[in-house]
């Protein structure tokens, strides 16, 4: 059954179109919003207002570049959550006038989901680099860090996840008392080439099973700053590229540990990252050393997928359009939900 999707992603701070038919991706149209940079974090407000301002030249775009006409679009799949209410209301209510307009089906997607789903997407017919099942996908975002195991499209088992922060929170909030930006993962990324990861030692969490904490390592990282810049006004300055590296490296390690941990207790050896942090390519690096050593399959994302984009939406709502999975007009976003 052929089929033509429009994907729709509003859920923090990107509003996204994409089209897919036949699980090739036909186009993907991303607006950031730089309206939160000035503020060091995602102002939730701003968001749903630029969603708004962005989500009609984004649609239109993506069924442009896609090169269709609305007509030939058979469903409508739209992040529900979790994410920010606000932004997700954009997405859905624009979801639902769309689709009855167009007089086709809507199709609920978990945003989390469609991270681990981005690695199906095709970019050309003959595109085979997706996964086979089962496989255990690492998800790395600002806002989550858990480890999912992949049965199926719709059979995923979240075995581990933090406790505290995220793994991008982590880079975020260290780059933050650095006075480095926001997002700080990029920045961070950035001067943890130039620097030596070893300069600097954190703590690292002993918490049991595949769960994950980054509350300790932020704790360390500031006592650190905070008792060094006591005797040098000027420490981070001087030192930020070696703070940047050995942070990145402790958080690397922190995710790779456990990982192994639930590669090797569940004979898996088909591993995938997926999420915002996945575009670290300290991270990117540690998965192709840890295929080599261990014999995984690895998959990482190309950059596009990695953050929120609307493909790996409108592939979610592929799988699930072809089990005819679709969902009422009268769905409500959700700012919290598990897979
Ligand atoms: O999945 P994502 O785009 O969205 C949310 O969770 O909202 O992830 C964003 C996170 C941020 O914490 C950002 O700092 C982090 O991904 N990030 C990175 C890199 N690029 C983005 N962290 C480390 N290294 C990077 N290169």
């Amino acid at each position: 059954m052929s089929a033509t999707i429009l994907g729709i992603e509003s859920s923090c701070d990107d509003t996204s179109a994409a089209v897919i038919r036949d699980g090739v991706l036909l186009s993907n149209v991303i607006a950031s919003q730089a309206v939160h940079e000035a503020y060091g974090g995602v102002v939730p407000e701003l968001a749903s207002r630029a969603h708004q301002q962005n989500i009609i030249p984004v649609v239109s775009e993506a069924i442009k570049r896609a090169g269709i006409d609305k007509s030939e679009l058979d469903a409508i799949a739209f992040t529900r959550g979790p994410g920010l209410m606000g932004s997700l209301l954009v997405g859905t209510s624009f979801a639902k006038g769309l689709a009855a307009s167009l007089g086709i089906p809507m199709v609920e997607i978990n945003h989390l989901q469609a991270h681990v789903l981005a690695h199906f997407i095709k970019e050309s017919p003959d595109d085979n680099h997706a996964p086979s099942f089962p496989f255990l996908c690492l998800l790395v975002s600002g806002g989550n860090s858990q480890i999912i195991q992949v049965n199926a499209y719709d059979d995923m088992k979240v075995i581990g996840q933090t406790i505290d922060d995220a793994a991008g929170e982590a880079f975020d909030k260290c780059a933050k008392v650095m006075g480095l930006g926001y997002p700080g993962g990029p920045v961070v990324n950035r001067l943890a080439n130039e620097g030596n990861p070893k300069a600097f030692s954190f703590s690292k969490p002993h918490i049991a099973g595949y769960n994950y904490s980054f509350s300790g390592l932020k704790t360390s990282f500031l006592y650190t700053l905070r008792d060094e810049l006591a005797k040098d006004a000027d420490f981070i300055e001087k030192n930020k590229k070696d703070l940047c590296a050995s942070l990145q490296a402790t958080v690397i390690d922190i995710l790779m540990s456990k990982l192994r941990m639930a590669a090797k207790d569940l004979h898996i050896k088909e591993v995938a990252v997926a999420g915002g942090v996945s575009a670290n390519s300290g991270l990117r690096d540690a998965f192709i050393e840890h295929g080599k050593k261990y014999g995984w399959k690895v998959h990482i994302p190309k950059f596009s997928f990695t953050t929120d984009n609307a493909a790996m939406v409108a592939i979610t709502g592929y799988y699930k359009y072809l089990d005819k999975q679709f969902c009422p007009m009268d769905a409500a976003p959700f700012s919290r939900v598990q897979l």
